[in-house]
């Protein structure tokens, strides 16, 4: 039996259906669980063909176990390697490589540094920054993001250099990224699934959070939706996540991509509505058993950095959602979906 296990911390609702999905369709010789883990042997397989990951970016632990589950031949949902190397920043920048629109945006230096950190160590850092060249390249209004961060956190809207500096004042030793902010009417939260499947579902963070995904969305012109779409896509693939959400705000018709390193995207049946839950526990389940039967092709895993930050070591790029052994029931276009939602 080929087992599938789910790892996730506080969220209650989509770890359970997606287990009981993946039970429901009854594949042979497929079950799926929550995993269990204690102490973990090196080099030891952890009794899982697949592992969906929703919780090693709070627990060291668990992404420690996750990189040595892969050692031991398990796909993990998404690639702890890959996840560990990977910064927001470096994400726009690739996303402008890519030809995908994204607002200007600046590294900056951390306002305060670590405690074993002292002026001797930075003497490669340029002080005091230009702020003037760095205020014109930006521009006002922006925002300051932590690199690497999610969930809202230490996110502030200046519009202008008084505010920014009280920001940055309060960002600890947090590395900060200045971001032209983008003045959109549109904005999407795309799943994007395997690569492959994209659901774009209209978003207005400017609402409470409970009422962010738009139940009731105009009509959307369709051209937009498609770049919508294919920037999701181009992202992800360049990216290697197999789960991800793209955030796209949108000003003039642009989308500028402005949030997309989710590897762990709100799935909770509360915030996203039921459609929404509906078709991502779908999706990430024929994900899931995808990779499991993928398993069986394998070949013998490549015990080298590139493989496993690809994840070419193992199955894990074999064909996913798609996977004709388990045929898609719901399979909407996205462009339809986002249209005409219930
Ligand atoms: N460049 C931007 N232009 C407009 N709004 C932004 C921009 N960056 C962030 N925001 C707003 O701040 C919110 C949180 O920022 P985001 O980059 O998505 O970080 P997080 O990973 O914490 O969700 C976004 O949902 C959006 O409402
Ligand atoms: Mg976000």
């Amino acid at each position: 039996m080929k087992r599938i296990g789910v790892l996730f911390g506080v969220e209650n609702t989509f770890p359970g259906a997606l287990v009981e999905k993946i039970n429901s369709m009854a594949v042979p010789g497929i079950s799926a669980e929550f995993v269990r883990v204690g102490g973990v042997e090196m080099a030891s397989p952890s009794g899982y063909e697949v592992i969906v990951d929703r919780i090693s970016h709070d627990l060291p632990f668990y992404r420690s176990f996750l990189k040595n589950a892969v050692l031991g031949g398990a796909q993990v949902i998404n690639n702890p390697f890959w996840w560990s190397a990977d910064d927001k920043f470096f994400n726009y920048a690739l996303a402008s490589k890519l030809g995908v629109a994204v607002p200007r945006t600046v590294l900056l230096p951390h306002k305060f540094f670590p405690a074993q950190i002292n002026s001797q160590s930075l003497r490669n850092l340029e002080f005091p920054l230009d702020w003037r060249r760095i205020f014109e390249y930006v521009g006002f209004p922006a925002f300051l993001k932590p690199h690497d961060g999610g969930g809202w956190r230490d996110v502030y809207h200046v519009h202008n250099p008084g505010e920014f500096f009280g920001a940055y004042e309060q960002t600890r030793d947090l590395c900060m990224t200045l971001q032209a902010a983008v003045n959109f009417k549109e904005y999407f939260r795309c799943y994007v699934v395997g690569q492959t499947e994209v659901r774009i579902m209209p978003y207005d963070p400017r609402r409470p959070h409970e009422q962010r995904y738009v139940q009731d969305p105009p009509v959307y012109d369709e051209k937009l939706l498609a770049r919508v779409e294919q920037d999701a896509l181009t992202l992800c693939r360049a990216l290697g996540y197999d789960l991800n959400t793209v955030e796209f705000a949108v000003e003039d018709g642009i989308p500028y991509a402005i949030d997309f390193m989710n590897p762990a995207p709100d799935a909770d049946l509360n915030s996203v509505g039921q459609q929404n839950f509906e078709w991502i526990v779908d999706s990430v389940a024929r994900l899931a058993i995808g990779k499991a039967h993928a398993s069986e092709s394998a070949s013998p895993p490549q015990m080298n950095w590139s493989a496993l930050l690809q994840g070419t070591n193992s199955a894990a790029n074999a064909p996913t959602p798609s996977n004709p052994a388990v045929p898609a029931k719901h399979k909407t276009p996205s462009k339809k979906t986002a249209k005409t939602p219930k």
